[in-house]
């Protein structure tokens, strides 16, 4: 098992060096990262290739046992390279050249920056390819994080218009698919079409869509470019990964598409960031563990885990004692299975004097020293629980063209994509149930429940595909908008709502109606329980569902908010609008009863997950807490051999 950190020795004297590793060392780690940012150290002038700085870095390395993660340096370019090629600089929508100066601000698709990439890329790939200490390549870093997904360039326009064709062959397809007599959009030829940037009101769906799309297809295109270049160049015993950032369903690109080349997932775990006040939810944490995990349906690692508070140029929420621990150890829980925390020592100069390490500025080895060091020491026990596989039988499904679809489209105000998943997983989370989360082509037939927050998309196959689900005993649970769309973007013509599943879901949708976000609506339930819905509210008549929950204002009073229906031997909820916890989390323990899947009921900021024997314990308040019989001090966290009885089920 690999523990360890993020080390920039680039950043300080080489006198430095020994003694750092020296701590690395009495910090626990056996690993450190390196090497991700510093494409200048290794070519400072064009094709004057240099490693011997990195030569001495892992010589030191070996000296300790430490091995290596070995970043490629495309994030961050030479700047004596956007000099003599500009067209690497990637633009805004409104046509701006990124200037050099941040990092990651090169277009996908400029032949220059695929060159210059291709032969960094290779050189340092076979620089180190039969060093034995540098056991693992990391590609680029964080792929189209902090907006670069996005670039509007003469490139990426002439892209867009390849892609296009390539998809379409005719210009005639695409005006009929895309609806283009509206308006009067008609084009005569792929090279009219627009990118969409600013124009008054807004542009067509379909094309947002495509475009979208294209910019999946250039960042993984670019991607997989480079993971080829280092399989045909790394040693035997090198497997490659890249890491994946936060936020990863704000991004423009297939995620699990980008990782499929890679031998392994590496995810950053910022559960605060910037100027946040408070950490993310515990629930909303242990969703991006389990998107992580979904990639590839294997365990990952985590190649930055936060110890000190972090911003560019505001901070807010400071870790508290043994917190970040904590969170390794729900990452632990959720599936990784090696760490690296983010970073050995802050840095005094440049754009993150305030991301903050294992080490401050005054290089004492101080209380987070301490915690990492003590991380180190109890996780690996465990080595063996951490490598085995999480089966679940829950999981949640989620499609990337359905996201961007809501994204150029929101309809409501108030709708965010995050928060309506995370509205299904929450409430079975909240009962420490194990939840996968997987897109939607994956082979599903294996779970007992499918949750499918805000599927708007839904084409033939994919209903066919959750009707056998439910007929063979499954229970699936839509939340609103189900069915509206298909893979086109436009609305299907001639169904009532929810389109494909409505049979399915035993239902039928005639209006529907945006909520803002100072809105919500009364729902209040069969038995005489009151609750509230928000952001949306499809007004649902049933066609065969039993009504569960329904709307209490005045004219929609028969309206149902929440239906069941059967549908051969398996169970179909619709959630017609925004419902709130205490009305999901009872809906999700008769569901969770029904299948006879494991949960155990903690209080409410704790979190309890079983694995292979054990329960990983986690104390997410600042309160003591008793947990599965245990007694968990603030943001304690802990395993437990699994014992029946015990104050667990
Ligand atoms: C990550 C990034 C690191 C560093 C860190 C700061 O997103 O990969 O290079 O910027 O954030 O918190």
């Amino acid at each position: 098992m690999y523990v360890g950190v993020d080390y920039y020795p680039e950043h300080w004297p080489e006198s430095m060096l020994e003694k750092d590793l020296d701590g690395i060392k009495e910090l626990g780690a056996n690993m450190i990262r390196i090497g991700e940012f510093a494409w200048h150290l290794m070519e400072p002038q064009e094709g004057q290739f240099d490693f011997s700085f990195f030569d001495k870095v892992i010589k030191e390395a070996k000296k300790r046992n430490l091995s290596v993660m070995f970043g490629t340096p495309t994030a961050t370019f030479p700047a004596w390279l956007a000099a003599k090629h500009p067209s690497i600089l990637s633009k805004d929508e409104y046509g701006h050249v990124r200037a050099f100066g941040g990092r990651r601000q090169y277009c996908f698709n400029s032949p220059e920056y695929n060159r210059y990439a291709a032969k960094i890329t290779e050189e340092v790939v076979k620089h180190f390819a039969d060093e034995p200490a540098v056991v693992v390549w990391q590609i680029d870093n964080e792929f189209g994080h902090e907006g670069s997904d996005w670039c509007f360039c003469e490139h990426c326009h002439s892209g867009f218009h390849h892609f296009l064709e390539k998809k379409y062959q005719t210009v005639d397809e695409l005006n009929e698919r895309w609806g283009t007599i509206f308006w009067g959009q008609t084009y005569n030829s792929f090279s009219e079409i627009p990118m969409p940037v600013p124009t008054v009101t807004t542009h067509n769906p379909s094309l947002k869509l495509d475009y979208t799309r294209f910019r999946s297809e250039s960042v993984n295109n670019f991607a997989h470019k480079m993971t080829d270049i280092t399989r045909e160049h790394a040693g035997s015993g090198q497997p490659i990964t890249t890491n994946v950032s936060g936020g990863f369903f704000d991004k423009a690109f297939d995620h699990a598409e980008n990782v499929r080349v890679m031998d392994f997932v590496s995810y950053d775990n910022y559960p605060v960031w910037g100027g946040l006040t408070e950490p993310i939810a515990p629930a909303a944490i242990a969703m991006t563990h389990d998107f992580n995990r979904g990639l590839k349906d294997q365990n990952y690692w985590i190649v930055e885990e936060l110890m000190g508070a972090q911003g560019h140029n505001v901070i807010g929420y400071l870790p508290r004692p043994n917190q970040a621990k904590m969170w390794s150890y729900q990452a632990f829980a959720h599936g990784c299975t090696n760490m690296l925390y983010f970073r050995w020592r802050g840095m005094t100069k440049g754009a993150e004097q305030f991301c903050f390490g294992v080490v401050d500025q005054d290089n004492r080895y101080g209380r987070k020293f301490k915690e990492v060091q003590s991380l180190f020491s109890e996780i690996q026990p465990y080595e063996h629980v951490l490598n085995e596989k999480i089966e679940s039988d829950i999981a949640v499904l989620y499609d990337y063209d359905n996201i961007w679809s809501w994204k150029s489209q929101v309809q409501s105000a108030s709708f965010d994509f995050n928060a309506e998943l995370l509205r299904l997983y929450a409430p079975f989370y909240r009962h420490n149930a194990s939840i996968d989360v997987i897109p939607t082509d994956r082979a599903f037939e294996k779970y007992k429940v499918l949750l499918v927050p805000v599927m708007q998309i839904i084409d033939d196959e994919l209903a066919a595909r959750l009707k056998r689900f439910a007929e063979s005993g499954g229970t699936v649970v839509f939340s609103f908008r189900a069915g509206l769309k298909n893979r086109d973007n436009n609305i299907h013509f001639e169904q009532t709502l929810p389109g494909p599943v409505a049979d399915l879901a035993g239902i039928e949708i005639y209006e529907t109606e945006a909520l803002a976000a100072h809105q919500s609506v009364p729902v209040k339930s069969k038995d005489g329980k009151e609750g509230s819905g928000k952001v949306w509210r499809d007004l649902v008549t049933p066609a065969g569902a039993e009504v569960i929950w329904q709307y209490s204002d005045e004219f929609y009073e028969k309206q149902a908010a929440l239906t069941l229906n059967k549908f051969g031997e398996g169970s179909v909820y619709y959630l017609a609008t925004g419902l709130d916890s205490e009305v999901l989390e009872p809906v999700a323990l008769d569901i969770i009863k029904k299948h006879d899947i494991w949960h155990t009921e903690t209080p409410a900021g704790t979190e309890a997950v079983k694995r292979n024997g054990h329960l990983f314990l986690m104390n997410h308040t600042g309160r003591t807490q008793h947990v599965c019989g245990e007694t968990l001090a603030p943001y304690e966290s802990k395993v437990i051999q699994y014992k029946k009885n015990n104050g667990q089920k």
